[in-house]
């Protein structure tokens, strides 16, 4: 009997073990499927919102919206239709047949590479967007103006990192201040010319390394010609005559257009200053502790070159400032940031505010290279995040950059400058006070 049920018992398991492990097999692939289909993407948490920005402009990730191979473009957004088409003429996987992507009254990608540089051309008429006429007026002219980004140079420093002045002999900068300013802004040149964006040799605050400094100012076109503006065109050849750091182009100078000045400041950099180590760009109306700057940026220098002794790894791809992630578009018609649904949707890609940013001169080689690949977008500190993120990059945080100012009872405080390295934003008149006062600040504080 006893015998009987053992053998009985080890029957029954050997019937039993496959079919539990059926079970479990069952079992498993149900709770796969139930957990696939009723997958959401992950929420995302907003950090910042864009001001003005409504609860329901919906967040729908910019880059890939969608599986690489797809082939349908999307109806909505205008900027993201056309990145979308440059992404798959520049996708390796995919290139060969590029017909299938356009849609019938889209120009063919030839005709647009001539575009980039033939502003005028009828081939490269505005692009096809829902209800054009009802977007406010920068915006139109941006989107009329979009395909083009060549203008040509009216004022240049073609000597401004050469060794006495032979073009073989090139200066290593340490640092490249390119400031973005207008026709108009004398005044802020100058403050800055006599304070943090001195040119020639400076000395870094603690350690005594310091570096070779040179400042550019970046300007567009205002005149008679771009809106209501006297025409100031002799005082700034004066002005260029004096102190030769203008570098001037042949486009309008608009809050939109200013990304303009990057990619065009870049091409400058690639053909005449590619040596310069580290890249400051910002504001004429920030104040920046150059010397400060500098040691950080030794700092830096020091720890790449030990990277770069083990891992053989030449190029630097630092970019600092103060970084926003998860900024939403502004979909305020009123403000100066609006940027309408019909042009773009998506969430913006991390960047760092455009008061002032700091990157590698590497760094500015490849952001030129990269951003060929990346449609014009009208707010050039997101259009850098743009492209950054096409290389794989994101800024680093650094909290010395102040682009929201110090508060409002620290601001004449000297002793509250100690940790800042940029701040924004300062008049003329301020900038030269707070220069003399933070003169010796490591010894007062
Ligand atoms: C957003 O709100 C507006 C008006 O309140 C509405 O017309 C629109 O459909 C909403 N959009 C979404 C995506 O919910
Ligand atoms: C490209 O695609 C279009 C339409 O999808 C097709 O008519 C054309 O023959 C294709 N061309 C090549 C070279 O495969
Ligand atoms: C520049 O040229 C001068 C004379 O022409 C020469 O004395 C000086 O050494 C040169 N400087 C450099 C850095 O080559
Ligand atoms: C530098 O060279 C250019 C032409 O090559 C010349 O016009 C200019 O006067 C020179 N500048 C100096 C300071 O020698
Ligand atoms: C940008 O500059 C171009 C060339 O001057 C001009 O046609 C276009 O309207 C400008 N865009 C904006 C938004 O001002
Ligand atoms: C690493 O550096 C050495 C010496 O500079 C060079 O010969 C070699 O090609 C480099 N290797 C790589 C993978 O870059």
């Amino acid at each position: 009997m006893g015998r009987f049920c053992k053998c009985n018992g080890r029957l029954l398991c050997m019937c039993m073990l496959p079919c539990m492990m059926t079970c479990h097999l069952l079992i498993y692939i149900a709770v796969s499927i139930f957990v696939t289909i009723s997958y959401s993407p992950p929420k995302i948490n907003l950090h910042y919102v864009a001001p003005g920005v409504t609860a329901n402009s919906s967040a729908l990730s910019s880059h890939p919206r969608g599986p690489f191979w797809n082939l349908r473009l999307e109806d909505s957004a205008l900027w993201n239709q056309l990145q979308h088409v440059w992404d798959r003429r520049h996708n390796p996987l995919l290139r060969g047949n590029r017909t299938g992507l356009l849609k019938p009254n889209a120009k063919t990608p030839d005709a647009e590479d001539e575009c980039v540089s033939d502003c005028e051309s009828h081939k490269c008429s505005v692009p096809a967007m829902l209800d054009f006429s009802s977007l406010p007026e920068h915006m139109k002219a941006f989107v009329t103006a979009m395909h083009c980004r060549e203008y040509p140079l009216l004022i240049n420093q073609p000597s401004m990192c050469r060794r006495n002045n032979s073009s073989a002999d090139l200066d290593t900068p340490m640092l490249l201040i390119a400031v973005k300013s207008q026709v108009g802004n004398f005044e802020n040149r100058q403050a800055i010319r006599e304070t943090w964006g001195r040119a020639g040799f400076v000395k870094g605050e603690t350690s005594r390394k310091g570096g070779l400094v040179r400042t550019v100012f970046l300007l567009g076109r205002q005149d008679s010609s771009t809106g209501p503006h006297p025409d100031l065109k002799n005082l700034l050849d004066l002005e260029n005559q004096k102190y030769q750091d203008i570098l001037q182009w042949d486009f309008r100078d608009s809050f939109f257009n200013l990304t303009l000045k990057d990619l065009l400041f870049w091409s400058w950099l690639q053909k005449h200053c590619p040596t310069a180590v580290f890249v400051f760009k910002g504001d004429d109306d920030v104040f920046v502790r150059t010397g400060a700057l500098l040691d950080y940026l030794h700092k830096e220098w020091e720890e790449h070159s030990l990277w770069r002794a083990y891992t053989n790894e030449s190029q630097m791809n630092l970019i600092v400032g103060d970084v926003i992630n998860n900024a939403m578009p502004n979909r305020e018609p009123s403000t100066k940031y609006y940027i309408p649904e019909r042009f773009y949707q998506g969430v913006y890609p991390p960047y760092a505010g455009g008061g002032g940013v700091v990157y590698s001169g590497s760094l500015a080689l490849r952001l030129k290279e990269v951003s060929a690949k990346v449609r014009l977008f009208p707010i050039d500190d997101v259009y850098l995040g743009m492209c950054l993120h096409k290389l794989g990059l994101s800024p680093r945080h650094h909290p010395g950059f102040l682009t929201f100012d110090l508060p409002a009872a620290e601001r004449w405080n000297t002793c509250a400058y100690k940790s800042v390295l940029m701040v924004h934003r300062r008049s003329p008149k301020e900038m030269l006070a707070l220069w003399k006062q933070l003169q010796d600040l490591s010894s007062q504080c």
